[in-house]
């Protein structure tokens, strides 16, 4: 096939999220890949990492990718092999956070596109060093929000921005107010959620799950192409005994009077993880923060205007992934969509949140000194 578009993966950090990432990667036959269903785009994984055996990685390739997928994956065991591997187009890193910055910086000092799992880094100033870094390398650089590609997001941003839209309001009015959640159950006692208690691997709920939350606000408010100031943040969290933020809310206004309100939680499930969204004509709802599958637009008579729900074969990071492919294709060196600007944002806020409550990671893992 001519203008096939081949697109060569190596993953770094053979975890859990790795594992959900590279089975829809290879293995979705969702309808919404067209690219990917008539074979315009072809992703194959070549490379699967792990910094501490090679055995880590044999065991990721053998248990965690579902369906037989191919012998061109190779697995090692440290980071440096694959990134001095030419054959490798983009390596996606799916590291725990404390080493988000140290193992981006060596992958695009050796000139690799990077497809970086949330959140991008642990601190505004790590972010930074790295956007530079991709911009003087020439190199792609994205945040892996994979929500920003996900049906869902995509349908309500087209209605709110595009379609009837008349002048500077959105098609709800003007959008005054975004109020967001996503919480699960972690529990402590359970050696997996170490990641997530262990203030020396990045942990807290903000950086884990408040980031989806929070993202919703940032994309919805001040946009398309208008910038608004950085906001005014109030926030407030419950520590874990080891001091990472558990259970986390913050208020962001924005000029105008536009306000946030988002909330993150490791104590329960909330069942209502949704997403509302405030216009002077309107309101939006949306069924989850993180992986959307169903929304619901209101007039301002809260008459039911457009429902939809979709279902995905697979998880839905394929969207995000599609997406990487067709950038690359286009030789573009971020996304349109989740451009660097918007990380940095995103990491600026963070930041704020996380002095405001008192959740401080070691020197070493906020550091931007490269060993
Ligand atoms: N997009 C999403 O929806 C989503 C969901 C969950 C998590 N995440 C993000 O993805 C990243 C990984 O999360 P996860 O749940 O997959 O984590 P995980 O399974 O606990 O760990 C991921 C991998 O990190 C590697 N690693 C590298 N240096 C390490 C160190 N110093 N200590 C411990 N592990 C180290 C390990 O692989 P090797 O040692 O074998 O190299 C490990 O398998 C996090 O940044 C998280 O925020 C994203």
């Amino acid at each position: 096939m001519t203008d096939q578009i081949i697109i060569n993966w190596a993953v770094l950090g053979p975890g859990r999220i790795a594992e959900t990432f590279v089975n829809d990667l290879l293995h979705s036959k969702d309808k919404l890949r067209p690219e990917v269903n008539s074979g315009k785009i072809k992703h194959q994984l070549i490379a699967v990492a792990s910094h501490s055996s090679l055995e880590n990685a044999e065991r990721f390739k053998k248990e965690s990718i579902h369906e037989e997928s191919n012998d061109l994956i190779k697995c090692y065991g440290n980071y440096d092999e694959v990134l001095n591997n030419p054959k490798v187009d983009i390596v996606y890193i799916a590291t725990v956070n404390s080493t988000h910055f140290s193992i981006c910086y060596q992958a695009l000092q050796h000139n690799k596109n990077v497809l970086m799992e949330k959140p991008f880094t642990v601190n505004h100033k790590q972010a930074e060093i790295l956007t530079a870094l991709a911009k003087k390398k020439n190199l792609f650089l994205m945040e892996a929000y994979w929500t920003r590609y996900n049906p869902v997001y995509q349908d309500v941003y087209k209605y709110l921005f595009t379609d009837n839209r008349t002048g500077d309001e959105s098609s709800i009015g003007d959008i005054k107010r975004i109020v967001t959640d996503l919480s699960y159950v972690f529990d402590e006692a359970d050696p997996q959620m170490n990641r997530i208690y262990n203030p020396a691997l990045g942990g807290g709920v903000l950086l884990d799950i408040g980031i989806y939350a929070l993202y919703w606000v940032l994309g919805f408010i001040g946009k398309p192409g208008r910038k608004l100031a950085f906001p005014q943040i109030n926030a407030s969290a419950a520590l874990a005994d080891t001091g990472v933020d558990i259970s986390t809310a913050a208020v962001l206004k924005f000029e105008n009077g536009k306000l946030g309100v988002s909330s993150c939680s490791g104590y329960f499930t909330n069942e209502a993880r949704r997403v509302l969204i405030n216009g002077t004509k309107g309101s939006v709802e949306v069924d989850d923060s993180c992986r959307p599958n169903e929304y619901w637009i209101y007039d301002d008579n809260h008459k039911l205007v457009i429902h939809k729900a979709y279902t995905y074969d697979g998880k839905g990071m394929f969207f995000e992934t599609d997406h990487v492919a067709l950038c690359l294709a286009k030789g573009l060196k971020e996304s349109p969509l989740h451009t660097m600007d918007d990380a940095l944002l995103m990491s600026n806020v963070l930041d704020t949140i996380r002095e405001q409550i008192n959740n401080r990671y070691p020197d070493n893992i906020e550091s931007t000194d490269i060993a």
